[in-house]
């Protein structure tokens, strides 16, 4: 059974090989991979049970792999191209709910990604404050006109956004290569006859162009254009098509901008047919709308165009812009998303209220007083989470063993330096018993009981064994605070007090 065979779970050995999320595959804290798959790997055998898949490899190598891990659906990181900007109008927010709430921040951000666009309202008109909103989510792409640039009237202009013309909806500095991804125009003073604002959805128009005129579309997704600029200490240029499409053919990118378009001599009439009949329906696409003082367009630079209409010369208009990139602002929204923490937390507040085996402390109350533990013997972060949820088993329906199925539930979220004491800390338990003075005599009687059907005291040669493995020590630690967490009189701390830490030990559930 070699190379590309599936297996009886529809996945290839290699894949599952590749996968493996045992602590000797995968780094402990970064949950990085260690192993490198070199050679063709066979599947020996395949244990399956109600909660996991043990896959036995040629090799010798036993892989566990949680079932709603294996089933879970793979993000897609492609940005939705069927999504109608405008049905939604203008998405707006205030900036001082965008800085102090997380939900509204995650609202903003989100709108960028899938419609494309924002606008923040009541951005202080400090000059400079541009670059502090992407700094909110990213970080500024410098370029050739600065950190940020001034978008005023100048003499002597190397840009005719540096004018008081009209300006065609464009997407900015197609001829970079990569082209900023995203662009943000912050308006401190806009008191002229005219200078109003438009935006279009590249990707929307070129979706309906696509439908209507399909060999248009073929034209400027097959021709690459060269677009360049140039001034006295300057020269870019870049050789891309107008409309460019991924290996699935969906629109990726829109890069259009007449003022620095350069169609070379083979550019004929079937290419200016096509450019024309898309900036024909680019421009009955335009949503048009004034930019206040204080207001800061944030948008897409490789899907939605701008555009301005000309203005006059007297009373003055001044905005700021700036440019970062997209990636960084969807790693933001995608950790401002992440659910584990809210997750957990409404396990603490739900099941966790249920009493724990005798003792005087709820399952919840107990997990609190542990982590805190932990947080007061200043034990790292990976340390205080294990110590948080060691008995996060108890939670998960029908467990017989806390100890594993609390570990195995934790992998999907959590390396094995928080899963691997978990999973121990009952072992460390019999550990301690056999090998400290005086404390099995300490232990509460609930624990005394348990350690009975737990396997009792370790045997010398078992708990050599354990002491020998990687994370004893850990898993001890973690006992010791777990023992220590039974006190009806404590103090217990909130659980929000320890989602930083357990934000910072948590990883991705699938390598990328
Ligand atoms: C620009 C631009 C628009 C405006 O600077 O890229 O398109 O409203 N400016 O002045
Ligand atoms: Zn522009
Ligand atoms: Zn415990």
């Amino acid at each position: 059974m070699l190379g590309l065979v599936q297996t009886s779970l529809g996945l290839s050995a290699e894949w599952l090989r590749d996968n493996c999320r045992c602590g000797q595959c995968r780094d402990a804290v970064s949950g990085q991979k260690l192993f490198d798959l070199n050679e063709a790997t066979a599947v020996a055998e395949i244990v399956e049970s109600p909660h996991e898949v043990t896959v036995v490899f040629d090799d010798g190598h036993r892989s566990v792999f949680d079932r709603a891990w294996l089933a879970s659906p793979v993000p897609s990181g492609h940005r939705d191209e069927s999504t109608k900007v405008f049905d939604a109008g203008l998405v707006s927010a205030s900036w001082p709910a965008y800085l102090d709430d997380d939900a509204e921040r995650l609202r903003c951000l989100d709108s960028v990604l899938r419609n494309g666009f924002v606008l923040l309202r009541g951005v202080p008109t400090r000059p400079g404050t541009v670059l502090e909103v992407a700094e909110t989510f990213g970080f500024v792409r410098e370029t050739n006109y600065g950190r940020l640039f001034d978008v005023r009237v100048v003499k002597s202009p190397n840009n005719l956004a540096f004018t008081s013309k009209a300006i065609s909806p464009h997407t900015d500095n197609p001829y970079r290569d990569p082209v900023p991804t995203l662009q943000l125009l912050h308006c401190l003073e806009n008191a002229t006859a005219g200078g109003d604002t438009a935006v279009v959805d590249g990707f929307a128009v070129a979706s309906k162009l696509r439908t209507v005129d399909p060999e248009a579309f073929e034209a400027l997704t097959r021709t690459p254009v060269t677009f360049s600029f140039s001034d006295a200490t300057t020269f870019l240029s870049a050789f891309r098509p107008i409309i460019d499409v991924d290996p699935a053919d969906r629109i990726r990118e829109v890069r259009i901008n007449n003022r620095s378009m350069q169609p070379g001599r083979e550019h004929g009439t079937e290419f200016y047919r096509a450019y024309r009949a898309f900036r024909a329906l680019l421009t009955e696409a335009q949503l048009s709308f004034r930019l206040e003082p204080g207001d800061c367009l944030l948008f897409d630079n490789t899907r939605i165009l701008h555009a301005r209409s000309g203005f006059s010369a007297t009373g003055s208009r001044h905005l700021q812009g700036c440019y970062a990139d997209i990636d960084a602002l969807a790693s933001t929204a995608a950790v401002l998303r992440r659910t584990p923490v809210a997750e957990l937390a409404a396990m603490f507040d739900g099941p966790g209220g249920a009493a724990y085996l005798g003792e005087p402390v709820t399952q919840a109350q107990h997990m609190l007083l542990a982590g805190g533990k932990a947080v007061e013997a200043q034990a790292p972060d990976h340390l205080v989470a294990a110590a948080l949820l060691h008995d996060i088993g108890h939670l998960v329906a029908d467990e017989k063993h806390h100890d594993t199925a609390g570990a195995r539930f934790l992998s999907r979220w959590f390396p094995p330096a928080v899963t691997e004491p978990v999973r121990l800390h009952v072992a460390a338990k019999r550990y301690l018993c056999a090998t400290e003075a005086g404390y099995l005599e300490a232990l509460s009687p609930a624990s005394v009981r348990t350690l009975g059907f737990q396997g009792g005291p370790m045997t010398p040669d078992e708990a050599e064994d354990f002491a020998a493995g990687p994370y004893a020590e850990d898993a001890v630690a973690v006992r010791r605070w777990d023992e220590a967490a039974k006190d009806p009189a404590a103090a217990v701390p909130a659980f929000s007090r320890f989602a930083p830490r357990l934000e910072r030990v948590i990883r991705p559930t699938r390598p990328a």
